[in-house]
């Protein structure tokens, strides 16, 4: 496995793989992996010659006041973890190489980042696209893999390949969970112990939620009020949102729920905020 830090090393390397007519998959991370992570790294093994796997804590996606400066590191592990799953390139650069003095052009998504994460971080996807964009054009992918843990930045990347023609094929793979449910997350690691303990209501309340939809007619606004009242007997969970939306424009569901639709919700414990999320079909 190579590890390659500099831009244009990436994009050259890239560029002969595919002037030989080689295949390229990608699972673009900020490091500090966990088996949802290597989970991506294997499906997309799988579906061409080479696998590259990015790491870069992007500062552009974090606002001022987020946490970029202690975004959790482990460039040891993360290398090793990556071997373990075959991937034949890290791309690992830094923020000055991708960022260089001057840089100031940004992708803008529309309403599909408006919603849900959009509402409380305004300029997150701004800069998860733009960052997309350029690492596409770095490691020429004609896959590319991502997590359905982060379920809204999976439909904006999807709709910046269609609304710019982008020739990679974007695949979602499904959210890993740890035994008691808690969707893994790097951020799981600024949790103190109770914290920990009671981040398991995120995902108990996605089971309730499909259980009460599963036993009759429900209204979204009932899922909504079950799904807050779980998370909120929770003294450290404080409630960021508890959306019901249509899963492929993110729109607000409103009433009675007649097809799939997405339950997604995001919830604070101290400083830390986690997300998860469940397509429920009635
Ligand atoms: P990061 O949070 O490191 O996540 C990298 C990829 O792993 C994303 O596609 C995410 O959805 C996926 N992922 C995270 N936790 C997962 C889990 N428990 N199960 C399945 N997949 C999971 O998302 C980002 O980085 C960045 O925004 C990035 C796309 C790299 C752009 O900077």
């Amino acid at each position: 496995m190579q590890t390659i830090l500099e831009p244009a090393a990436m994009q050259t390397w890239a560029r002969e793989r595919r002037a030989r007519g080689e295949t390229i998959a990608f699972v673009p991370t900020m490091g500090f992996l966990h088996e949802g992570h290597l989970s991506l790294m294997r499906m997309a093994r799988d579906r061409a010659d080479h696998l590259i796997v990015s790491i870069f804590v992007n500062p552009l996606q974090f606002a001022p006041g987020e946490d970029l400066a202690t975004y959790p590191r482990d460039e040891a592990g993360d290398l090793a973890k990556c071997a373990s799953v075959g991937a034949d390139v890290v791309f690992f650069p830094t923020p000055a190489s991708m960022y260089p003095d001057g840089f100031q052009t940004r992708v803008k998504p529309g309403p599909l980042a408006g919603p849900l994460c959009g509402r409380s971080r305004p300029t997150h996807f701004d800069g998860v696209v733009t960052v997309v964009l350029k690492l596409f054009n770095l490691v020429k992918p004609q896959v590319a893999v991502f997590g359905r843990k982060d379920f809204q930045q999976l439909q904006v990347i999807r709709r910046m390949v269609r609304d710019l023609d982008l020739d990679v094929e974007v695949l979602g793979g499904p959210i890993v969970r740890e035994p008691d449910g808690v969707a893994l997350s790097s951020r799981n690691a600024y949790l103190t112990g109770a914290e920990r303990a009671q981040a398991v209501c995120l995902s108990q309340s996605l089971g309730l939620a499909e259980q009460r939809v599963a036993s009759g007619e429900a209204t979204a606004a009932q899922i909504i009020e079950l799904v807050r009242a779980h998370v909120t007997a929770h003294p450290s969970a404080e409630v960021d949102y508890v959306e019901l939306v249509d899963s492929e424009e993110l729109t607000p569901v409103v009433g009675t729920l007649t097809g799939p639709c997405l339950l997604a919700l995001a919830v604070r414990f101290g400083a830390t905020r986690l997300i998860d999320n469940r397509v429920l079909v009635p």
